[in-house]
């Protein structure tokens, strides 16, 4: 086994040494500019240490952990004008540095050379690959288009929203980890043991996102703190504070998501105090560690040594700490 932070940088030697610009410039230029506008690498390094948390070894992963890192960036470039964002890493989007056009091209290109790194493996690896990969990406879709469903709704239930952020985000990470385990060969029941661990981790990375989102340092957290407001998202933020079981914060909340004003500062910290004043922001907090916890406890039945359970258990406490 390595550090995390060996397994990122050999991530981004593969990546550096696999993306350049070639022609058309228009085309690959973007690409370039969102792979390596930095990030956290959080799938690909869950795909390689997963990788050896089984025995292999996680050079086999690149391949799989490059594919997941690039559909990665690419929903990003497709959620980034879905979602009107203006910033991302702490840089300008893609489609406002150049224009939509270009980022819906560009974010296309970078899904087909997803799928090409299978390529790369044999074919009983390729088949379970691709096929893992082919419905993640599928239920990643669905989960975008329940959020963007969810926008000019004011009854999404929590369970609604569980599965919408499921779908959006934590298939992904629980991908990112099953390919590691195929890479290295391992039983199908670690696999889907490992698969659960991502999943529960994924939702409780989501709904650290959406708390940052509203409480996040604007210095620090690399998007626009607020964007979820302003597009009037559902989150579990939201929905609690409706649910707290305040008329007063209910109506209140619902007045401030029915308006969309121009300038959107007095309206993003009023939505803030009732999340902070109805408890929605304690609860958030309660669930994501809920969620991390449910999945440490999957780690009691995978088959592996005890220190590998400890450097995943890590992994998650990291996670949930952390503020980009
Ligand atoms: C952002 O993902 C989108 C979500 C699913 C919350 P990350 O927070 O992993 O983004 P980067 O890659 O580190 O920038
Ligand atoms: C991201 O959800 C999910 C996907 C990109 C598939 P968000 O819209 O919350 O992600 P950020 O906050 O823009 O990174
Ligand atoms: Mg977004
Ligand atoms: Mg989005
Ligand atoms: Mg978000």
């Amino acid at each position: 086994m390595h550090s995390i932070d060996y397994y990122r940088a050999e991530f981004i030697d593969y990546l550096d040494s696999k993306f350049v610009v070639q022609e058309p410039t228009n085309l690959y230029e973007p690409i370039n500019y969102i792979l390596k506008l930095g990030g956290k690498r959080l799938r690909p390094v869950l795909a390689l240490l997963t990788a050896e948390i089984f025995n292999g070894n996680f050079k086999e992963a690149l391949n799989a952990a490059l594919a997941i890192e690039v559909f990665h960036n690419f929903s990003l470039v497709h959620d980034d004008i879905m979602d009107a964002a203006p910033v991302r890493r702490g840089m300008t989007t893609v489609h406002e540095k150049w224009d939509t056009n270009t980022g819906i091209l560009s974010g296309d290109a970078m899904l087909i050379c997803a799928y090409q790194l299978f390529e790369n493996y044999e074919p009983k690896t390729f088949r379970a690959l691709a096929e893992l990969f082919s419905k993640t990406a599928l239920q990643v879709c669905e989960g975008q288009q329940y959020d963007v469903d969810f926008e000019t709704r004011d009854d999404v239930s929590l369970p609604e929203y569980l599965k919408m952020i499921e779908y959006k985000t934590a298939v992904l990470v629980a991908a990112a980890m099953k390919m590691g385990g195929i890479v290295a060969n391992t039983s199908k029941q670690n696999q889907e043991f490992i698969y659960s661990f991502g999943l529960n981790l994924g939702i409780a990375f989501q709904l650290q996102d959406d708390f940052l989102d509203v409480f996040g340092n604007p210095k620090t957290f690399g998007k626009q703190v607020g964007g979820d407001i302003i597009e009037n998202k559902k989150t579990y933020l939201f929905i609690k504070a409706i649910e707290s079981g305040s008329t007063t914060f209910k109506k209140e909340l619902l007045d401030l998501y029915s308006i969309q004003p121009k300038e959107p500062e007095d309206k993003i910290e009023a939505v803030k105090s009732i999340f902070k004043e109805s408890g929605a922001a304690k609860s958030t907090q309660e669930a994501i560690a809920s969620y991390t916890e449910k999945a440490f406890k999957i780690l009691d039945s995978l088959d592996i040594t005890n220190n590998k359970k400890i450097i995943l258990r890590e992994f998650g406490e990291n996670l949930m700490r952390r503020t980009v």
